[in-house]
């Protein structure tokens, strides 16, 4: 009897623990492609997603986005698995603290949040190298993003670590895991469905196999990649034609899900450029119009959050790198605070909740300002040299094992009685050249600076080099970007018989500087005296909370900033970015260590901390047009080799020339608009193709004139035409009069057999042309006074 009480109660108890047991795990469930639908547990399901970036947000916050996210009406996160970030030496794996993505899904899910993942292995993203790791370049010849057998073996690696981390998160295994992306938006990158292939199915190999995979790009592209076996989904930002979007996808597969992967809420900002806002109305409007039609979406950005330390990226063609503050314009800021875009797009998606009402909207969190202070101490850069390394010739960062940074190189001169010329090839990103410690100048490659004139020098001076990397390009071909000076660097001098002589300089002693707190730390630091040196400066500063704060770094040159040895991310003067955002969590109550790296040195020896960011101060912006002022052009004499016109409406246009015609600069003559009402011409893209048929590179052009480019908006400039995105575009200036012109000087002399024509992606394409004229010349064009 005893014994069958006993066995009862234990059967009791065990039955009891298997019911807490099961109630405490997380059912599991199901994500699959419908018709026409997404189905979550068998019922039609939209998706409406969150793009946020872990990295970008200290992990102490994340949960206060995320209910941000939910409050504003969106019932799933999407994010990028940022590889480089993971795996920042080659083998080593690090998936805590603020990488802990698994952390983060599961957070997500606590707030009853399903999660998209997207884990590359290339993002974009307007991050370093687009994700990829910069040591991959320490192979000189690696092929990226294509079937290179060593990058490919990284990568299969690397998604196997993301496997281990949330393959068991897939919502059939009881996690919030409803969709994985294979690659991103490869149709902007190349043609190659069997390295895409490869992708997938290492994504797969990596235990991503229960919930569908996806591949995103733009509706212009995506059939060049688009695999059978996965869900084809669309990017494009607000304001665009979406009906047109989906068109080509709805006939090649009328009974998919339609999904906007990507829906640009804003757009990022680029050092030396305008600050970019995009309508909340526009916005709002597109999401809305998605929802009406069953169209699941994700907000890129819903909370772009801050790129800290180095890990902004650079935009190409040409090199733009990318502002340290990541805010987007976005419905949450960078801060984290809910904008009027928030609210406006929150009453929106209130009324698709299914008739319930949206969470409260969470409490920001505090922010502070901070008195001015002042930094005590520094140590001047050339005054802490670390040892040397020699080299005969020039080599790059990623030959010394360096990943970020600044490097500087030193070598002896010869003697010359008058001035020489001093070329380098190239130097990335920013490099300052000092004779025996004067400053001579300086090159920034965005603007294609490669020569500086030097003053007559003693024999044996000291030439420095002193050359900042900033962020990696994140998009197009040249991502494999690497930094330093890529391949010599030559003097030349006038000889006695008048002819130049060209020597390259060898003979360098290399000094590297890591941008590593610890680095920066392990300095001879000195009392400031009166020095505006490049250098590592050094302070303190006293708050009473741990509240946010956006640090004025107004009068500083450029550079990092580490608080508490967190690196805040880059400041550069010429802005429009001149506060960073200081995280209250990063903060302490008290005394703070601030250490400053300027390269420059800083006009003014001080700091204070606003409550809010200075996101739109412009300083020296890089020339916002493509015309002398009172200049004009000639066609005088010029035949045009093709008159044609375009059809109305959205999409691409091809126009062969029916011949090949050879030449290095390119006049589009717009002579009249689709609507006469139109007060402005734009285009989107612009392609030129070669004697066989394909599309010549973008990378050596240049705009040599535009008659006319509204000012008023970033990104409206002739050279927004090659800069591969198709949310941007050239747009000539309101009421400017027909016709119009804009020059493309192609690098070299180019044969030429057709063009390609992209109107703007919003509905009734504004601005489109429609008759237009081309002229091609070896030579530039005439320009005139006018
Ligand atoms: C593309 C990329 C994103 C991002 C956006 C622009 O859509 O997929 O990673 O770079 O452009 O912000």
């Amino acid at each position: 009897m005893k014994k069958t009480l006993l066995t009862l109660l234990a059967g009791i108890m065990l039955a009891s623990t298997s019911v807490l047991y099961t109630s405490c795990q997380p059912k599991s469930g199901t994500f699959e492609i419908g018709d026409q639908k997404f189905l979550l547990n068998g019922d039609s399901f939209t998706v409406k997603a969150a793009e946020v970036h872990y990295p970008r947000i200290p992990r102490e916050y994340w949960e206060h986005r995320i209910e941000m996210c939910k409050a504003l009406g969106m019932n799933s996160i999407c994010i990028y698995i940022f590889w480089n970030i993971h795996e920042q030496q080659e083998g080593v794996y690090d998936f805590t603290g603020n990488n802990d993505i698994r952390a983060f899904c599961k957070l997500a899910q606590k707030h009853g949040m399903y999660v998209i993942v997207r884990p590359g292995p290339y993002v974009c993203a307007e991050w370093e190298m687009g994700g990829l790791p910069w040591w991959l370049l320490k192979k000189k010849d690696i092929r990226l993003r294509e079937q290179d057998p060593y990058f490919m073996e990284r990568v299969r690696l690397f998604e196997l670590e993301v496997g281990k981390q949330l393959a068991d998160l897939q919502i059939t295994r009881g996690g919030n895991i409803i969709m994985v992306q294979v690659e991103n938006e490869y149709g902007s990158y190349g043609e190659d469905k069997a390295y895409v292939s490869a992708v997938r199915d290492m994504v797969r190999e990596a235990g991503f196999t229960d919930v569908p995979l996806f591949q995103c790009d733009w509706s212009s592209n995506f059939e060049l990649n688009a695999l059978d076996d996965l869900v084809w989904t669309m990017n494009f930002g607000t304001g665009a034609n979406i009906d047109n979007q989906f068109r080509r996808l709805k006939e090649l597969r009328p009974n998919t899900p339609l999904m906007c992967s990507e829906f640009w809420s804003g757009w990022f900002d680029n050092w030396g450029r305008q600050h970019e806002t995009r309508d909340a109305k526009d916005m709002v409007a597109g999401l809305q119009e998605m929802l009406d039609k069953n169209i699941s979406f994700s907000l890129y950005m819903t909370h772009g959050g801050t790129s800290f330390g180095h890990w902004s990226g650079a935009n190409s063609p040409g090199f733009s790198p990318d502002c340290s503050s990541y805010d987007y314009d976005a419905p949450i800021n960078e801060a984290g605070q809910a904008t009027p875009k928030y609210h406006e797009l929150r009453n929106m998606l209130a009324q698709y909740n299914g008739g319930k009402p949206l969470p409260e909207v969470p409490v920001a969190m505090p922010v502070q300002t901070v008195a001015e202070f002042q930094m005590t101490e520094v140590a001047p850069i050339f005054d802490n040299l670390p040892e040397p390394i020699h080299s005969e010739g020039i080599k790059t960062m990623e030959e010394y094992d360096q990943g970020w940074g600044s490097m500087l190189y030193r070598t002896t001169l010869k003697g010359t009685d008058s001035q020489s010329r001093l070329t380098i090839t190239d130097a990335h990103d920013y490099a300052q050249v000092f004779v025996d410690g004067k400053y001579i100048g300086k090159m920034d490659r965005r603007l294609g600076e490669k020569v500086l004139t030097l003053p007559s020098v003693r024999e044996g001076a000291v030439l420095d080099i002193l050359v900042e990397a900033m962020g990696r390009i994140n998009f197009g071909r040249a991502i494999k970007d690497f930094k330093g000076i890529t391949e010599k660097v030559e003097m030349t001098t006038i000889a006695a018989n008048g002819e130049a002589v060209t020597t390259e300089l060898k003979g360098w002693d290399v000094y590297l500087f890591p941008n590593t707190y610890e680095f920066t730390a392990n300095k001879n630091y000195q009392a400031i005296a009166d020095t505006k040196a490049p250098g590592y400066y050094k302070g303190t500063f006293t708050v009473d909370k741990q509240a946010d704060t956006f640090l004025d770094l107004t009068t500083w040159g450029k550079g990092l900033v580490y608080v508490n040895g967190h690196c805040l991310g880059r400041f550069w003067e010429i802005g429009p970015q001149q506060t960073l955002y200081v995280p209250g969590c990063w903060l302490r109550k008290g005394e703070n260590e601030i250490l400053i790296l300027d390269i420059k040195g800083p006009q003014d020896n001080k700091l204070c901390g606003h409550d809010k960011p200075i996101l739109d101060a412009l300083r020296n912006p890089v020339p916002a047009s493509h015309r002398e002022p009172g200049t004009v052009l000639s066609l005088k004499g010029e035949k045009p080799v093709l008159t044609a016109r375009f059809r109305a409406g959205n999409g691409w246009q091809e126009q062969k020339f029916g011949k090949t015609i050879e030449g290095q600069y390119v006049c589009i003559e717009v002579v009249s608009n689709q609507k006469a009402g139109d007060a402005y011409t734009a285009i989107a893209e612009w392609y030129m193709l070669d004697a066989e048929g394909n599309r010549l590179s973008r990378e050596p052009w240049t705009i040599q004139y535009a008659d006319s480019e509204d000012k008023s908006r970033s990104n409206r400039t002739g050279d927004r035409i090659y800069d591969l995105q198709e949310s941007t575009y050239w747009a000539t200036a309101q009421g400017a009069e027909l016709p119009h012109h804009l020059i493309i000087n192609l690098g070299s002399k180019q044969q030429l057999t057709a063009l390609q024509y992209l109107s703007r992606m919003e509905e009734g394409a504004p601005g489109a042309i429609k008759e237009y004229r081309i002229y091609v010349k070896d030579e530039p064009f005439t320009i005139v006074k006018e």
